[in-house]
C-alpha cells in the first residue's frame, strides 16, 4: 500500500523554523515506520536525518513523537496505525538539532544527577552481592529502562517546567533506592525531594502511556514520593 509520510524537518544551516515534508512509500502491512524512513533516506532524500541503532526496541535511541504520540519508530508497525497518512517529529520539550534528532545532554545530566549506579558501603564480596528473589522482585519493572525519553517528553509538567527531573530519572533512581543491596537510598531521595524532584509530577500518566517498556512509571514515582515522605517523617 502506499502510504504518505508526513516529516517536520529542520536544518539548523537553512531553515527559520521547522517545515513538513511530504513523502510518498510502498509499504507492507509488517513494515515499521523506521523501515519507511530508511525507505525515504535511501531512495528519496538521505538529508534526512535521524537516530536509531539496534532496530528492535533496545537501544532506546529511535523515541519521535508518531501520529501525536512518543513512540520508538521500531517498534511500530504500520498496521497498528489508522490510515494512509502517518505524521513524524522529533520528541516533543528537547532542542531540536536537525529533523528528527533532538539534544539529549539536559536528559541524560537529569539521569546521572539521581545516581543510577549501585552503592554499597560494605566491602566488595569475593564473589557476587547475593540478593532474594523476592528483594529483587521490588524493584525488577524499573530495571527495564531503556532511556529512550518518550516518557519525560511527554510530561506535560517537564513541557511547563524544563527544570523538573523528569520521570525517565525517577524511575532509575528507583532502581537503586529500593535495591536491598544499595546503601545510599537516603540521597537519592534527598536529590528528588528537592523542587525540581518528584513533586513537579501531577500524576497524569503521560509517560506510562509512553513508555515502550511498559514500565509502570507514575506508580514508582508515588512509590519514590511515599519513600520521601517515610524519610522526612
Ligand atoms: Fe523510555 Fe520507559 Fe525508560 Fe522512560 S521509563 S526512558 S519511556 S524506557
Ligand atoms: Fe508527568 Fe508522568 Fe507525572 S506524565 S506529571 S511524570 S505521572
Ligand atoms: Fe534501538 Fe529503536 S533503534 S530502540
Amino acid at each position: 500500500m502506499q502510504i504518505e509520510l508526513r516529516i517536520l524537518r529542520f536544518d539548523p544551516e537553512r531553515d527559520q523554523k521547522p517545515h513538513e515534508e511530504s513523502y510518498r512509500v510502498e509499504a507492507g502491512p509488517m513494515d515499521r515506520v523506521l523501515d519507511l524512513l530508511h525507505k525515504v533516506k535511501y531512495e528519496q532524500d538521505g538529508t534526512l536525518t535521524f537516530r536509531r541503532s539496534c532496530a528492535h526496541g533496545v537501544c532506546g535511541s529511535d523515541a519521535m513523537l508518531i501520529n501525536g504520540r512518543n513512540r520508538l519508530a521500531c517498534k511500530i508497525r504500520v498496521d497498528q496505525l489508522k490510515g494512509r497518512r502517518i505524521t513524524v517529529a522529533p520528541l516533543p520539550g528537547l532542542p531540536v538539532m536537525k529533523d528528527l534528532v533532538v539534544d539529549m545532554d539536559s536528559f541524560f545530566a537529569k539521569f546521572r544527577s539521581v545516581q543510577p549506579y549501585l552503592q554499597a558501603d560494605d566491602p566488595d564480596p569475593e564473589r557476587e552481592r547475593r540478593q532474594s528473589a523476592e528483594d529483587r522482585e521490588v524493584f525488577d519493572d524499573t530495571t527495564k529502562c531503556i532511556l529512550c525519553a518518550a516518557c519525560t517528553t511527554s510530561c506535560p509538567s517537564f513541557w511547563a517546567q524544563p527544570s523538573y527531573v523528569g520521570p525517565a530519572a525517577i524511575v532509575n533512581a528507583h532502581r537503586f533506592i529500593f535495591d536491598s543491596r544499595d546503601d545510599h537510598a537516603a540521597d537519592r531521595l534527598e536529590i528528588l525531594a528537592d523542587g525540581d524532584g518528584v513533586w513537579r509530577c501531577r500524576t497524569i500518566f503521560n509517560c506510562t502511556d509512553a513508555c515502550p517498556r511498559g514500565i509502570h512509571i507514575t506508580q514508582a514515582i508515588l512509590e519514590v514520593t511515599s519513600k520521601i515522605v517515610e524519610h522526612h517523617a
